[in-house]
C-alpha cells in the first residue's frame, strides 16, 4: 500500500473523525444524504440539519414518499436548494427504478440527480468499502500542496492530473477492514481539520515527511489563488405585505436557484412591484416603507434586496396560488434563508 494510504489510515484511527452521525450507521442512505448536505457547506453546519432530516425521513422510502415542501421546509437555511430538489427526484428514481436500494456503481450513482463524479465516489467508498478515489475542495488542496503542483484548485487543465493523482494514492485493502470507508474519510478529514487554506498544522500532519511544499516552504502560498472574477450584482425589491392576518408567501415567486421556496412576491423594480400590487384585491393602509437594502451572494451573483413593507387587508380573492402566513407555519414552508430572516425582523417589530 502507498506510504500516504497507510499514514492517513494510521492518523485516521487515532485522530480522525468518527463520531459523525452519518457514520453511525454507515448506511449507503445515510452517507449519501450526508454527502449532499455536505457540498459546500461545513461539517459543524450540516450536523443539526442532518439530524432533523433523518428524524422527519429515517430512510429511503420515506423521503421518496414526502411532498417537495415538507422536503424543502428541512433545508431551509442550507441553501443550494437545488441539492434538495436534487436528492428528492434521485429518492424517487432508486425507489422506481432499483428497488429502493442505493445503486453502488459509479454509471448507476451518476445516473441519479445530484450525484458527480466525486460524490459517487465517497457514496462508494465510505458506503460499499470500495476503492474509488474522491475529489472535493479539501482534497484537491492537499493534493497539490503534498507534490507542490504550482496550480490553482481550480485549474480546469489540472483536474485530469489530479483525479489521476488521486486514485494512485489509494490504499489496498485488508481483508476485513474498512480501509477505503475509512481512507475517504480520513483525507477529508485531513484537509478540513490539518491541511486548512490557511495555517495549515504541519507539525500534526501525518504525511509531512514526503510533502514537498513543505519540503519548499511553499505550504502557505500552494495552492495558487484562483483566478479571481467579480461577481456581477443584480436586484430585486421584495414585497411584503402585511395585513390582519399575517404576511404574504407564495411557492410561486422564485427565480434563480430560489424555484419552489416559498418568498414575499419579488420584482425588478419597485415601480413594477407597485403597479403588481394596484392589480391585487387589496385595500392599502400605509404608504411604502423601505427597509435597509441588503446583500444576498450566490454561488454567481450578488443579489441586492430591497424589502418594502406595506400594510394591506383583503378585499376579494387573490389569483395565486400563496397565503397570509404567521410564525407558526415559517417552519414548515421551505424559505430562503434572507425571507426567513425578513420574517423574524417582521415579527419582532409587529411584536413591539
Ligand atoms: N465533506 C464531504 N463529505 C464529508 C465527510 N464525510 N466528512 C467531513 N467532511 C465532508
Amino acid at each position: 500500500m502507498s506510504q500516504f494510504a497507510q499514514a492517513l489510515l494510521n492518523w485516521y484511527a487515532k485522530a480522525g473523525r468518527q463520531d459523525l452521525p452519518w457514520q453511525h450507521p454507515r448506511s449507503p442512505y445515510y452517507v449519501w444524504l450526508s454527502e449532499v448536505m455536505l457540498q459546500q457547506t461545513q461539517v459543524a453546519t450540516v450536523i443539526p440539519y442532518f439530524e432533523r432530516f433523518v428524524r422527519r425521513f429515517p430512510d429511503l422510502p420515506s423521503l421518496a414518499q414526502a411532498s417537495t415542501d415538507d422536503v424543502l421546509a428541512l433545508w431551509t437555511g442550507l441553501g443550494y436548494y437545488s441539492r434538495a430538489r436534487n436528492l428528492h427526484k434521485a429518492a424517487q428514481q432508486i425507489m422506481a427504478q432499483h428497488q429502493g436500494q442505493m445503486p453502488s456503481s459509479q454509471a448507476e450513482l451518476e445516473a441519479l440527480p445530484g450525484i458527480g463524479r466525486s460524490t459517487a465516489a465517497a457514496i462508494r467508498s465510505q458506503a460499499f468499502n470500495q476503492p474509488a478515489a474522491i475529489l472535493d475542495g479539501n482534497v484537491k488542496r492537499v493534493l497539490i500542496r503534498h507534490q507542490a503542483l504550482n496550480i490553482s484548485s481550480n485549474d480546469a487543465k489540472a483536474q485530469p492530473q489530479l483525479w489521476q493523482l488521486a486514485e494512485s494514492l489509494l490504499p489496498s485493502a485488508q481483508p476485513g477492514a474498512l480501509d477505503f470507508a475509512n481512507y475517504t474519510q480520513a483525507i477529508m478529514d485531513l484537509g478540513a481539520t490539518l491541511c486548512k487554506r490557511s495555517k495549515p498544522n504541519c507539525p500534526a500532519c501525518p504525511v509531512a515527511s514526503s510533502c514537498q511544499a513543505l519540503a519548499t516552504g511553499q505550504q502557505h502560498s500552494l495552492p495558487l489563488p484562483k483566478a479571481s472574477r467579480t461577481k456581477p450584482e443584480r436586484e430585486r425589491v421584495f414585497l411584503l405585505l402585511s395585513s390582519p392576518e399575517g404576511i404574504w408567501l407564495g411557492p410561486d415567486y422564485g427565480f434563480g436557484v430560489w424555484q419552489d421556496l416559498w418568498q414575499f412576491p419579488s420584482f425588478a423594480s419597485q415601480s413594477e412591484a407597485l403597479d403588481w400590487l394596484a392589480q391585487q384585491p387589496l385595500i392599502v393602509d400605509s404608504q411604502p416603507e423601505s427597509w435597509p437594502r441588503f446583500r444576498h451572494t450566490f454561488s454567481h451573483y450578488h443579489l441586492w434586496l430591497q424589502p418594502v413593507q406595506i400594510s394591506v387587508r383583503l378585499n376579494g380573492i387573490m389569483q395565486a396560488s400563496g397565503r397570509f402566513t404567521t410564525a407558526q407555519d415559517w417552519p414548515k414552508l421551505g424559505l430562503p434563508k434572507p425571507v426567513l430572516s425578513l420574517l423574524n425582523q417582521w415579527q419582532q417589530q409587529a411584536h413591539s
